[in-house]
């Protein structure tokens, strides 16, 4: 069984991306796949400094990295800020990308190989389409197996019912059709 975990780049109260979120781990587990929900609130991350990282390697960077490293796949369901990712999400991606212990440089042991599905929820009525764009870069670039399906939330203010299902049936079916090709991808690299 393929394990999965979610990571959601807003800790807002009430946040859309944490709603979108919600529903994929519900569909991947629908798939069959052991979901790990990944609260980056509990996560005491500072913003990654070279200084830092040499005096002292955080220990929830470490503990957020070995939780990446024993999944077969990821899901980053991420903000649009600024045409890009939340910083929150990228400086989570960067201290888990890091060398610890007798690691190489490249080594980038919590992603490499591994399959990722990306989604994003937005006010606007691109669905935050450039921050995915960005995130499925990032994302290649640390080695990862970005699965094509991807999950947009338009006028995410106005998407949601007050069950939290989406009110569209296209985003909705994306939602399934995306955890089924990640489940299957992660799992066959992982077999
Ligand atoms: C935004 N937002 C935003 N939305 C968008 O579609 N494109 C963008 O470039 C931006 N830029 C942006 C920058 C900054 C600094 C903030 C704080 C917000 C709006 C964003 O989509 C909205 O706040 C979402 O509600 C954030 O996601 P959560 O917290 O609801 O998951």
């Amino acid at each position: 069984m393929a394990k999965i975990a979610v990571i959601v780049g807003s800790t807002r109260e009430g946040s859309f991306n944490r709603a979108l979120g919600s529903l994929a781990i519900k569909a991947l587990e629908a798939q069959g796949a052991i979901v790990a929900d990944v609260d980056l609130a509990t996560f005491d991350l500072p913003l990654y400094s070279a200084a830092l990282e040499a005096e002292a390697f955080p220990a929830d960077a470490q503990r957020l990295k070995q939780l990446f490293a024993a999944q077969d796949g990821l899901l980053f369901v991420s903000p649009e800020y600024n045409g890009s990712v939340s910083p929150l999400l990228k400086n989570a991606i960067d201290w888990a990308s890091r060398p610890t212990g007798e690691e190489s440089l490249v080594a980038l042991s919590a992603y490499r190989g591994k399959a990722a599905a990306i989604m994003s929820a937005s006010i606007s009525p691109f669905g935050g389409l450039r921050g995915l764009m960005h995130l499925r870069q990032i994302l290649a670039t640390i080695q990862m197996l970005v699965i094509p399906e991807q999950v947009l939330v338009p006028n995410a203010h106005a998407a949601f019912d007050e069950d939290g299902a989406l009110k569209e049936a296209l985003p909705a079916t994306l939602i399934g059709m995306t955890a089924a090709r990640l489940v299957k991808v992660a799992g066959a690299i992982a077999a």
